[in-house]
């Protein structure tokens, strides 16, 4: 800030100078010097078609043009550095400056020579001259170029200073510095200079993160095949959303990218406070990722191959045998059965696990089986006019599926899991097994599908009781689909 003030400073003397130099030498020679060289011109051209008045209009020429071009900065500065920046706020770009005096200085000048050259016109001179408009052409053509591709840039106005932005084949990156009449200039994230032409920017694809807009990035990362998704997706999202730099206008989102060869590939797309610094943000998050899965007991992925060997055994449970005789035999209904009868039913159970959100049952579908929630919540819920109705939710060690399997009739409501849950699957033959040894059991079963029914016909119009009558009917019916007697 200090060196900047002194350098205006400096900047300011120097202009002060250079005018009162300019000025001191119009007055010298207007006064002194004009009359006395004029004398001397005449003395010595007589007859020459150039006269000294044309001679002497030269040096006044170039003084009144140097003036011209002083004030023009004046101008330049007082316009740009004050009132532009504090009317916009920022710093008015380079090309629109330069823009800005070259026209000036053009008016000016041809101003003066008209006025000190009153019998050339100057514009007939610009027009009539078509070697002149060549040449001009010709050697300045990628200069032109160049400067109408930055002032198309700047109508356009696709990125400003500050800007982070990707350009060209190359894919140059960095943060813009400047707009010239014939480059932009970016500074890359190794602290390199690179200058892009406009008229190749013109040309290429330019991708821009504008710096007051919420600029997402992709960190990618892998874990093995048995860490769970649910969990993995909330112990990184919750890890990355409090890293430096990550917006909390946002939450971070954590996905599936695709499932690898010998990984679960994941992305975490987050969106960034400052953009320019996404390098740092990038590792930032892959750290917290490393530290969150390590604490949770997660792994990240290396290359394996894992042999599946076919076996004719059917599904196998995805938690011990015993685990799941234990569960089952906190299940009401399975209390009557003896630690035998338990084990032989876990043994047919088939173990699943569910993402949050995925339906297990859907209402009208056809069902020939019954879940145990093993772990987890689900929502057993019915179509309403107003959308989805949640009748009960159903936690470990309650069961749902019943009433198809039982009865043979269509699933009566969609069961969706609320979080990750795993449930223990019980199918037909496994409980016509246990039916056969415990009569009882059809008792209890119909008592609690009556108190559901009941439950389910409550929300719509027609209104029901449980009643004795009801549960014989489907005790009835439950005996004859299982072919009991
Ligand atoms: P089923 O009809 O086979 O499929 C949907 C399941 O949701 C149903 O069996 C029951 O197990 C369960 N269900 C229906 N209504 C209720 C309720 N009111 N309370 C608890 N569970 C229910």
């Amino acid at each position: 800030m200090a060196a900047n003030a002194g350098s205006n400073q400096r900047r300011f003397i120097a202009f002060i100078l250079a005018t009162g130099f300019v000025a001191l030498a119009l007055y010298v020679f207007y006064h002194w010097l004009e009359p006395s060289l004029r004398d001397y011109l005449s003395a010595r051209m007589t007859g020459r078609p150039v006269t000294e008045d044309n001679l002497l209009k030269i040096p006044k020429l170039i003084l009144w043009s140097l003036l011209a071009f002083l004030g023009v900065r004046a101008l330049n500065t007082i316009l740009f550095d004050f009132v532009f920046r504090i009317r916009r706020g920022f710093e008015a770009p380079t090309l629109v400056r330069n823009v800005f005096s070259l026209i000036a200085f053009t008016v000016l000048f041809v101003l003066i020579f008209n006025r000190i050259y009153t019998e050339i016109n100057l514009g007939a001179l610009f027009t009539t001259s078509a070697i002149f408009g060549v040449i001009i052409g010709l050697a300045l053509q990628d200069t032109l170029g160049n400067f109408f591709a930055g002032i198309s840039l700047h109508a356009d106005r696709p990125f400003q200073v500050g800007d982070v932005i990707v350009v060209g084949q190359q894919k140059h990156t960095g943060v813009v510095e400047s707009i010239t009449w014939r480059a932009i200039k970016i500074r890359t994230f190794q602290n390199h200079i690179v200058l892009v032409s406009n008229s190749l920017a013109a040309r290429e694809a330019i991708e821009v993160a504008p710096r007051d807009n919420l600029n997402a990035r992709l960190v990618v990362f892998s874990t093995i095949y048995t860490d769970s998704p649910a969990k993995t997706i909330h112990v990184v999202r919750e890890a990355v959303r409090d890293a430096d730099n990550v917006s909390d206008k946002i939450t971070p989102i954590v996905r599936v990218r695709g499932l690898g060869d010998s990984s679960i590939d994941w992305e975490i797309k987050y969106w960034l406070d400052d953009y320019a610094k996404y390098n740092d943000t990038d590792a930032l998050v892959r750290q917290r990722v490393w530290y969150a899965l390590r604490r949770n007991g997660l792994t990240f992925a290396f290359p394996t191959r894992t042999v599946h060997l076919e076996r004719s055994v059917p599904l196998r449970p995805i938690t011990a045998e015993d685990q799941i005789a234990d569960r089952l035999s906190a299940v009401d209904i399975f209390s009557p059965l003896s630690t035998d009868e338990l084990r032989q039913l876990a043994k047919a159970t088939a173990g699943h696990v569910f993402a949050p959100g995925e339906t297990l049952i859907r209402a009208g579908e056809e069902g020939s089986s019954m879940f145990v929630v093993h772990s987890g919540r689900v929502a057993v819920q019915v179509a309403d006019r107003a959308g989805p109705r949640t009748v009960a939710v159903l936690t470990e060690g309650n069961f749902f599926g019943e009433m198809a399997l039982f009865t043979g009739a269509p699933r009566t409501a969609n069961v969706v899991a609320m979080e990750e849950t795993e449930v223990l699957e019980i199918g037909h033959d496994a409980m016509k097994h246990i039916f056969d040894t415990n009569p009882s059991l059809a008792e209890s079963i119909s008592w609690t599908i009556a108190e559901r029914q009941a439950d389910l016909a409550k929300g719509s119009a027609e209104s029901a009781q449980t009643s004795l009558h009801e549960t014989a009917g489907l005790l009835a019916s439950i005996k004859r689909f299982f072919g009991l007697h």
